[in-house]
């Protein structure tokens, strides 16, 4: 009987010798992240992600796993445009995938931006164009994917209170394939310069 509790004990002890690294290798890695995110990718995408400068995306409050496939889009060079390869395709080079996911976790977590009004009519047509989607156009409602509140899910990310430019340079991007995207491919072919003004002012207003 004694050696039976032993031999549990024995078990119980190596299998929490496991959890318990798996356990201190994540933080470990969530360590290392936080340090590089407020290090390094504050510099562009500011604190804790929320950048003021419309080049650089707000990366706060982000899907984390969105965050993480981009960052291998980077690695893979499917992000083929012109600021992807002036600013990201280098750096992240050097992110790993256990570094990926840890960032992407810190990023998540961060305060949402805050929206920022605009034109109230241009506004309206673009919240027209999320919820409803333009039937005639074969354009889906964004927010079947995107979200009601545009808060994203999983792969789809967040766009509730991203710079307007940036959303407008993605759309042109990926309407124009330099940046890859199979999904959005189809469903934006025929979004016009009007509307993908519209819809990036109501997305930044969120
Ligand atoms: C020197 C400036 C700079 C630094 C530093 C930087 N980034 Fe970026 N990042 C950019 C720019 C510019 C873009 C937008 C690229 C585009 O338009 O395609 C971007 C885009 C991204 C995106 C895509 C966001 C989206 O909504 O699709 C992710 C994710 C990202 N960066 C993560 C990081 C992480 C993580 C770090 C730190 C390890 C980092 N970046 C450091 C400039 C920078
Ligand atoms: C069927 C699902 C789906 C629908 C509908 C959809 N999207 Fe997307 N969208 C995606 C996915 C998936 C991605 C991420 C693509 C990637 O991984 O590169 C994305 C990415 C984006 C991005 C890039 C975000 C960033 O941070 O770089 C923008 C902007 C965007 N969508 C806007 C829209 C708008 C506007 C509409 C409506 C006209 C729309 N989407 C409809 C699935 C969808």
């Amino acid at each position: 009987m004694k050696l039976y509790i032993g031999a549990i004990a024995i078990v119980l002890l190596l299998s929490c010798a496991d959890a318990c690294a798996a356990a201190e290798s994540m933080t470990q890695a969530d360590a290392a992240a936080e340090k590089l995110a407020t290090q390094v990718c504050s510099s562009c995408h500011g604190p804790g992600g929320n950048s003021t400068s419309p080049t650089f995306p707000k990366l706060a409050a982000q899907q984390q796993p969105y965050l993480v496939v981009q960052i291998k889009a980077f690695r893979n060079k499917t992000r083929g445009e012109q600021e992807a390869h002036d600013y990201m395709l280098g750096m992240a080079s050097l992110i790993d995938d256990e570094t990926a996911e840890a960032l992407g976790r810190f990023f998540s977590r961060q305060k949402p931006p805050r929206g920022v009004p605009g034109d109230p009519a241009l506004i309206a047509n673009g919240k027209k164009l999320f919820e409803q989607g333009i039937a005639d156009r074969n354009i889906t409602a964004c927010a079947t994917c995107h979200g009601k509140n545009a808060e994203g899910n999983g792969i789809f990310p967040r766009l509730a209170g991203q710079h307007a430019e940036y959303i407008l340079r993605q759309l042109t991007v990926i309407q124009s394939r330099l940046r890859e995207s199979p999904v959005m491919h189809g469903i934006i072919r025929d979004l016009k310069p009007e509307d993908m003004k519209a819809v990036a002012a109501f997305l930044q207003s969120k």
